[in-house]
């Protein structure tokens, strides 16, 4: 569903991220996981188009999207929803109006667009809170109204940029149980950046690790647990010496 073939990102020539190369299959929840700085986010805008690789090619649902022009790219970001560490929500606009952001311009009833979004808030476990306005929610509302919002857009594929980051246990596990259920039950591929490895060995399929600009490591969750790498293992004893 998502490739990325060769990837390299040197901004004012720092190497970011070099030969990368990734294979993620459609309905796949893959996790990627790295130390801060590592290029973790710069590797989900490069999955939607959001920021271009110096070499190397991003391939989205068999479309090779890395010329793409902004008008090509704004088709696949429909279908690519980026669920963003901080939830960007709009913040002139109510719940409902963030939710609904996807349909503004369809021509339904106002009576079909509130059932709509109703519906979708629902899905996240949110419920009665359309007319506050994002100040008025806590971080874990606000995220998950960031996530009804992209779960809206009916995407094949959700990037996920630390989605439990700052929110307690049972906050967090409820957006895991959710990004699962998503998964199940709409067939989305997902693709999860945390720092959390126990959530990650919880959820994934596969985890990546982002180290030195490159991918340190590539597998399954018992693939991992099970690695003798050192790098693995220093990761998963608290990280020591992964800086960068
Ligand atoms: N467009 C850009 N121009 C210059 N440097 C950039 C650009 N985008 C990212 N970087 C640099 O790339 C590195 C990786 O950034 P990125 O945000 O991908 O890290 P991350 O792994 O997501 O970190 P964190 O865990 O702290 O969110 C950082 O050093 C950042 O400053
Ligand atoms: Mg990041």
């Amino acid at each position: 569903m998502i490739q990325l073939r060769d990837v390299g990102f040197y901004p004012g020539g720092q190497r970011i991220l070099d030969g990368i190369n990734l294979e993620i299959e459609p309905s796949e929840l893959f996790v990627i996981m790295g130390a801060s700085g590592s290029g973790k986010s710069t590797i989900l805008r490069l999955m939607n188009g959001l920021i271009k690789p110096d070499t190397g090619q991003v391939i989205v649902d068999n479309l090779d999207i890395t010329n793409f022009s902004e008008k090509q790219l704004t088709g696949i970001r429909r279908n690519v929803g980026m669920v963003f560490q901080s939830a960007a929500l709009f913040d002139s606009l109510s719940v409902a109006d963030n939710v609904g952001f996807a349909w503004r311009e369809h021509k339904i009833s106002r009576q079909q667009y509130l059932a709509q979004i109703k519906e979708t808030l629902r899905i996240v476990g949110l419920e009665g809170v359309e007319e506050r306005m994002p100040a008025e929610l806590s971080g874990g509302m606000r995220k998950r109204v960031g996530l009804a919002r992209s779960i809206a857009m009916n995407p094949k594929v959700l990037l996920y940029d630390e989605p439990t980051a700052g929110l307690d246990p049972v906050t967090s596990n409820r957006i895991l149980d959710l990004i699962v259920d998503l998964r199940t039950r709409l067939d989305v591929t997902s693709v999860m950046v945390t720092h959390d490895l126990q959530g990650a060995f919880a959820i994934a399929d596969r985890v990546a690790l982002l180290h030195n600009a490159q991918i340190g490591f590539v597998g399954t969750v018992a693939d991992m647990k099970s690695s003798g790498d050192p790098l693995v293992q220093a990761f998963m004893s608290g990280g020591q010496g992964l800086v960068g």
